[in-house]
């Protein structure tokens, strides 16, 4: 969302993050991401290699963070610099990552203050790579990435296939998105052991159900808390599939996101995955019904006079109809979006289907339900009185269903 203010939250908040900036055009969304590193609460410590300074000055990195960006290796204060950041720092990102740059790594160089920080620290690193697609493609750059995936255990993140620089056309080499990397930092960061190695499944956004070749029965839903959800759940440590009816959000990164359209497509996919979950969210807003029979020609005005009916059939209740097929232990959230007896019906579907945890909230209330970025929900259990939580925004809403999956997840071991 270009302008939407960035929040202080969960994992960036109170963490520290060296970015290594290198010399590529793509050095200009490198500011990007320290702005926004640092509106996510980061404390971000900007390296520049020389080469980055053709692109960029320091000057720059230091008004969006608030904090002296670093060129030069000869600098004592208290340890040697790079000492020092080596340790204090959670995460290393690198972004832009020149070929050069990826040489030198590999060959575990310490002839400037990156690379030479690199040496000193045992953080997570991130390799974000940028440069033409013949160059990404030459078997040398290739060995290197090999060598700081597999011998160092470096994390590569991209490049993208899309427009390079000017007149070099398509071709992967892009470096990532900003929003992209950020979200590998907050996997670098957020890992949680409740989460690690789970495997979660959520469903998201509306579903739609044909009429015609071009009109279809559908709702309002955004997809917006089932993506943040499969977003935050990754971020922990969690191998995440979405299955999301038509959204146009951006896929969440790191998530196998698995789109459908009719609320048949999205149980079968579900009916084929669950017993594979340890934890699902049932965060779709399944239309209930489709019309009984969806016509093979557009539906004609004159055809069909001053009224028109449409006979409508049942859906299945995805939740209902795969509780058989779910995997023993594993921890099941559903949402409820009432318009009236918010805790009585929430309370039902809690039974009734099955959940260990119900997300309920009130479609009527101002900044809850759907096209809106904020939630106010109540959680129910099956333990404990229900919890109201205030107005939050929905990636905030996301952290704080996930901490009690995290919890219900250890207490069953
Ligand atoms: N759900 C589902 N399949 C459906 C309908 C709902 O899996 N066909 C799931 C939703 O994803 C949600 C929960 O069931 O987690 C409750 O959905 P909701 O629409 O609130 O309830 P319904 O069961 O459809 O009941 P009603 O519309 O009568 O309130």
């Amino acid at each position: 969302m270009p302008g939407a203010e960035l929040i202080p939250r969960r994992p960036w908040r109170g963490r520290r993050v060296l970015l290594g900036v290198t010399g590529s055009i793509a050095a200009y969304k490198s500011v990007q991401l320290a702005r926004d590193l640092t509106r996510l609460g980061a404390q971000v410590d900007v390296v520049l290699t020389d080469a980055a300074q053709q692109f960029v000055a320091p000057l720059l990195f230091e008004g969006v963070t608030g904090r002296k960006a670093l060129t030069g290796l000869f600098t004592v204060e208290g340890a040697a610099l790079h000492v020092r950041l080596g340790q204090e720092v959670d995460v290393v990102c690198v972004a832009p990552a020149t070929a050069d740059f990826l040489a030198r790594a590999a060959q575990g160089r310490a002839d400037d203050l990156l690379c030479t920080t690199l040496l000193a620290t045992r953080a997570p690193v991130i390799v974000c790579p940028a440069m033409n697609d013949r160059m990404f493609a030459h078997p040398q750059v290739q060995e290197n990435l090999t060598h700081l995936r597999e011998r160092l255990g470096y994390r590569i993140a991209g490049p993208a296939a899309g427009a390079l620089a000017a007149g070099e056309g398509e071709g992967p080499g892009r470096m990532l998105e900003p929003t992209e990397i950020e979200e590998h930092i907050g996997h670098a960061l957020g890992a949680e052991p409740a989460f690690a190695g789970r495997s979660v499944l959520v469903t998201a956004g509306p579903t739609r159900e044909a009429l015609d070749p071009v009109r279809y029965l559908g709702n309002r839903s955004s997809g917006r808390m089932g993506y943040a959800l499969a977003q935050a759940a990754w971020r922990r440590g969690a191998d995440v599939t979405l299955v999301s009816g038509p959204s146009a959000l951006e896929a969440p990164v790191g998530v196998d996101l698995v789109r459908v359209e009719t609320a048949d497509e999205m149980h079968a996919v579900v009916a084929e995955r669950i017993g594979r979950a340890d934890v699902t969210v049932f965060a779709a807003a399944v239309a209930d019904y489709r019309p009984a029979e969806s016509r093979s020609e557009k539906v004609k005005r004159e055809a069909e006079g001053p009224e028109i009916s449409v006979a409508l059939a049942a859906n299945p209740d995805i939740a209902r109809a795969t509780a058989g097929a779910r995997r023993p232990g594993s921890v099941v959230v559903g949402f409820a979006l009432e318009t009236s007896d918010l805790l009585a019906n929430a309370a039902r579907k809690l039974e009734s289907k099955g959940f260990d945890l119900v997300v309920a909230n009130d479609a009527t209330e101002e900044g809850a339900g759907f096209e809106v970025t904020t939630n106010r929900v109540t959680i129910l259990s099956r333990e404990g009185k229900p919890e109201a939580l205030p107005l939050l925004s929905k990636d905030e809403v996301a952290e704080e269903i996930l901490d009690r999956v995290g919890r219900l997840l250890g207490s069953r071991g």
